[in-house]
């Protein structure tokens, strides 16, 4: 069983980096930090960048993935949107769906957020991105009341053991 965490947030210091190292250890699954890979931006016609075609061999080996997304303005961050339009180039058609390297993988989401409402927005609108690409959704979880250094990590845990599990 290999399963591993995509972060979608480049920021060094992001909270779901945070949330999502803490996941992983405990289920023993490898994390993916874009804050150490350079990721440019999608322009179409462009050459695929060989960390891009790194990033669909990781996910094609895979059995499971746990994304864990930033909220900026309700929504999943631009910068997550980019890594999923990147993905969705190394695919093909088979002449009645889109397959992707993301196709048939089976998908838990989480967002950590400083807010109240801890990041609940986004999820949904991933989850429509994520279906698109072929994923199978198997839950979502969000953070509430704000994540913080003291965050109590015992849901979560038991959320991705069971993901890791099922
Ligand atoms: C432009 C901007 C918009 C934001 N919008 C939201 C939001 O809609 N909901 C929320 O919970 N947090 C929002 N935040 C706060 C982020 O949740 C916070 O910056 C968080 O640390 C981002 O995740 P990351 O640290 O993993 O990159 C926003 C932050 C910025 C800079």
């Amino acid at each position: 069983m290999k399963i591993i965490g995509i972060n979608l947030s480049n920021n060094p210091e992001s909270i779901n980096l945070k949330l999502l190292n803490k996941v992983c250890d405990n289920i023993k699954a490898e994390v993916v930090d874009f804050s150490l890979i350079d990721f440019p931006m999608f322009k179409a016609g462009e050459k695929a960048p060989k960390n891009l075609i790194d990033l669909c061999e990781k996910i094609k080996s895979a059995d499971k993935i746990i994304f864990s997304s930033p909220e900026y303005n309700g929504s999943y961050s631009g910068f997550g949107k980019n890594v999923i339009d990147w993905i969705s180039t190394q695919g093909k058609h088979d002449g009645v769906k889109k397959i992707t390297p993301l196709s048939g993988k089976n998908v838990f989401m989480m967002s950590a957020s400083p807010g109240v409402l801890g990041g609940v927005r986004c999820l949904p609108l991933l989850q429509i991105l994520l279906l698109e690409l072929g994923c199978v959704i198997n839950g979502s979880f969000a953070t509430t009341g704000g994540y913080n250094d003291k965050f109590d990590y015992t849901n979560v845990f038991k959320l991705t053991q069971d993901f890791k599990n099922r």
